[in-house]
């Protein structure tokens, strides 16, 4: 069995290709990025309508197929960007008519969730999905991803992204931040805003957008991207505590940042809790995971009409019942 799965919700581009065991055939990519200034939703579709016809082939290729070897395509019908969701799905719906192929709709964060549990190899961990539109703390319970913590904002992807874009970085700035995390000294007092078990991240890229002109920039760095860890750090403590699980399963871009996996990783520690974390390809936007997730659908027969396949730009995780665990 092998499944093709297409990403675009965002910046990303991602074909996947995945065997029934959940052996990655192929993983390939085109990212939108700039050199200033964030993502305009328009110019990210473009550049994946540019792309998708390569990016496709250069998947069936290293994977050393042909499309009509697939058993199941499958995209990432939302969250995410309108004009960006819309190539995946116009690209997956052409490949599923054309070779008679059943369609899968994937959600975007549980794929990164499916994925990240699948490499992990974690038991029943509680997760932590943070990139740049989304910041969730999250486990599976009674068929559903449940959300014990959110962003009510942004998400912290996008607050690194605001703030570098304030100190004059492009997009996107959470790696270079992550970089200079470390030199700084000075702790900067910032708003903290953690609500119950929920987040708030744009008083905190305000404030310190604020103190620009005022503070040494090396502190300033620091002081945001600690506060904006620690927020998440002591909320996913307290997920751990009241959901009584001992594994964190670290997924999306920011997952990368080391200063965030050093911080968890303290915590973890002063638990007696594990700390997982899937290679960065698996846990940036990728078209593996689409593809992963969409086994998993394909063999509980989750399949989509393509007259019903329309994209959701705002489908939460908790929205989608999660039939294929147990
Ligand atoms: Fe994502």
């Amino acid at each position: 069995m092998i499944v093709l799965g297409i990403e675009s919700t965002a910046h990303t581009f991602g074909v996947g290709i995945v065997n029934q065991k959940g052996r990655v055939l192929a993983n390939e990519k085109a990212s939108y990025t700039t050199t200033e200034g964030g993502i305009h939703p328009r110019a990210a579709a473009d550049h994946h309508w540019e792309n998708a016809p390569v990016v496709i082939r250069r998947a069936l290729s290293k994977a050393n197929l042909k499309a009509n070897h697939v058993d199941a395509i499958a995209f990432a019908q939302g969250p995410g960007l309108g004009p960006c969701l819309e190539v995946a799905a116009v690209c997956a719906r052409f490949l599923a008519l054309k070779f008679n192929t059943p369609l899968v709709c994937v959600n975007h964060p549980v794929a990164h969730l499916e994925i990240a549990w699948q490499r992990t190899r974690a038991g029943d961990p509680v997760f932590v999905y943070s990139s740049g539109a989304n910041t969730q703390i999250l486990c599976l319970e009674n068929g559903y991803y449940r959300v014990l913590g959110e962003t009510l904002d942004i998400g912290v992807g996008n607050a690194l992204d605001n703030f570098g874009r304030a100190i004059g970085m492009g997009f996107p700035a959470g790696p270079e931040l992550d970089k200079r995390y470390f030199l700084g000294k000075k702790l900067v007092e910032l708003p903290y805003s953690v609500k119950g078990m929920d987040l708030a991240y744009a008083g905190l890229v305000t404030s310190a957008a604020k103190k620009i002109k005022t503070e040494n920039e090396a502190d300033l760095v620091y002081s945001f991207v600690h506060t904006a860890f620690a927020m998440l750090t002591e909320v996913t403590e307290r997920a751990l505590a009241h959901a009584g699980k001992n594994e964190i399963v670290l997924t999306g871009g920011v997952a990368a940042s080391k200063a965030l996996r050093e911080m968890m990783k303290k915590m973890a520690k002063d638990r007696g809790a594990r700390l997982l974390v899937p290679e960065p390809e698996y846990c940036t936007d990728n078209g593996a995971m689409i593809a992963w997730t969409g086994l998993l659908m394909h063999r509980k027969k989750i399949h989509a009409r393509v007259q019903d396949s329309a994209v959701k730009q705002d489908q939460r995780a908790d929205h989608v019942q999660i039939r294929w665990h147990r």
